[in-house]
């Protein structure tokens, strides 16, 4: 089984520039169904996640092409299949996402139910209200969502909870509707957004992206289009905690740092300083950082999606944290994984109580999901002796180059190949 070795390594030092954001590129790689002519994808990684949407995108009859680095080009114009089968939504989740392009282009779709995973049971119902609202039949039985419709009709869905992935299937299903549908309590993320501005640079009608409430003015077809991601706020939010706790000077390049203020805002609560700079962030701390409270919530709250990362600093920060995790049921799965490794956490229902500890001592652990995999690679930055974490397809999924990334900053961490 492959493995990342990461062993105890001095304060990180110089510039590592992020990627296309994962969240953004899996979305919009599903809008380009949504059109007959080639669309042009920009700023996209090497991900594991990107190859499954991409594989998701050929089995439906798309022609898609890796250009040279970053940069993908897909055709639509054959989508003769609309079925996406277990076999490839099992490898990855957000691949459901293609319910509604293909509802929108072909008006009719098979896509395997997605499973629960490693961060709670991640229900679809809020996904499937929105289609029905818009007219389509949907039969969800024998583990496969079969939906149809004759047209899909703009109506006005309010979500129960702003669900990231709800909010887009539904814009991706509405876009091509006749009318106008209304999502209320929509979910507010940059990557929303992101999805917004390709649909309308297809020659899509939607407004409102970014907020609560967002209007889709439904038009008859959408024409191909360039575009480009937006930089991967996790991403950079996970190399902020690297300068942070190993008390490094790190210079993060290809940060939109408008999309990461409440991670920003927490680590100069805990005691780093950060540089706010156009384009890049400065982040450096040269002392023990302080305990700070953490409570996940929908954008433009906390992101769930550092929540890991932040518990493996605190969990060497002075006194005593809390964390609150309120969108997901189970993401505390890496809480086990550190104490292998010395960190003193206590679990209670979906809050974590942290006592900082002054150090931590390496150890073998697994990545059990992507940010939990993250949070061991930081922990072990610090950690003394050497830390192994298995599992690391995760990290994978998520992280392109990370390993090279960290190495680059003085980073003892090695990708052991099975
Ligand atoms: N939910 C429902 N019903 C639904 C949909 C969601 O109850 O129909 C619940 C979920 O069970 C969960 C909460 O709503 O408790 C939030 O789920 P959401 O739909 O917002 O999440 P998602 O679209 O499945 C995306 C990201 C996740 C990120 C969440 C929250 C992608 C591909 N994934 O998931 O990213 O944690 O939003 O911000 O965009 C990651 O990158 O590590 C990751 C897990």
């Amino acid at each position: 089984m492959s493995k990342i070795i990461v062993k105890k390594s001095p304060p990180l030092k110089g510039t590592i520039r992020v990627n296309g954001s994962k969240n953004s590129i899996l979305p919009i790689l599903a809008a380009s169904l949504l059109s007959k002519e080639k669309c042009i994808l920009n700023e996209i990684p090497d991900l594991k996640d990107v190859e499954v949407m991409c594989e998701v995108l050929t089995s439906l009859g798309a022609d898609v092409k890796r250009k040279k680095r970053g940069i993908i080009e897909i055709n639509s114009y054959n989508i003769d299949n609309y079925e996406a089968p277990y076999e490839l939504i099992r490898k990855m989740r957000a691949s459901f996402l293609v319910l509604g392009p293909l509802l929108a282009r072909l008006g009719r779709a098979r896509v395997s139910m997605p499973g629960g995973c490693a961060i709670g049971s991640r229900p679809i119902d809020l996904h499937l209200k929105g289609f029905k609202a818009l007219g389509a039949q949907i039969d969800a039985t024998g583990g496969y969502v079969n939906a149809y419709t004759e047209k899909l009709t703009g109506n006005t869905i309010y979500l129960d909870f702003p669900s990231v992935g709800a909010t887009e299937n539904i814009i991706m299903a509405a876009s091509l509707a006749e009318g106008e549908a209304v999502i209320e309590n929509a979910a507010e993320e940059p990557e929303i957004v992101d999805l917004a501005n390709f649909i309308n640079n297809m020659g899509g009608n939607i407004i409102g992206a970014g907020t609560k409430t967002i209007r889709i003015k439904g038009v008859k077809e959408l024409h191909g289009a360039e575009h480009t991601v937006i930089p991967d706020r996790i991403e950079a939010g996970t190399y902020m905690i690297a300068a942070a706790i190993t008390n490094g000077d790190l210079r993060i390049e290809n940060v939109l740092t408008s999309h990461i203020q409440p991670v920003i805002a927490k680590l100069r609560e805990a005691g780093v300083y950060i540089h706010e700079n156009g384009d890049h962030v400065r982040v450096n701390a040269n002392h023990i950082l302080k305990a700070v409270d953490i409570k996940t919530l929908p954008y433009p709250g906390f992101p769930t999606d550092m929540q890991a990362q932040f518990m493996a600093l605190l969990s060497v920060s002075k006194g005593t944290s809390l964390i609150n995790e309120t969108i997901f049921e189970n993401r505390f799965m890496h809480a086990d994984e550190l104490k292998r490794m010395g960190a003193d956490i206590k679990i209670e229902g979906n809050s974590a109580i942290i006592k900082g500890k002054n150090k931590l001592a390496g150890a073998p652990v697994s990545a059990t999901d992507l940010r939990a995999g993250a949070a061991l690679i930081l922990a072990g930055l610090i950690a003394d002796g050497e830390t192994e974490i298995t599992n690391i397809h995760h990290i994978q999924r998520g992280y392109a180059g990370i390993i090279n990334k960290l190495k680059n900053v003085g980073a003892k961490i090695d990708l052991i190949e099975a």
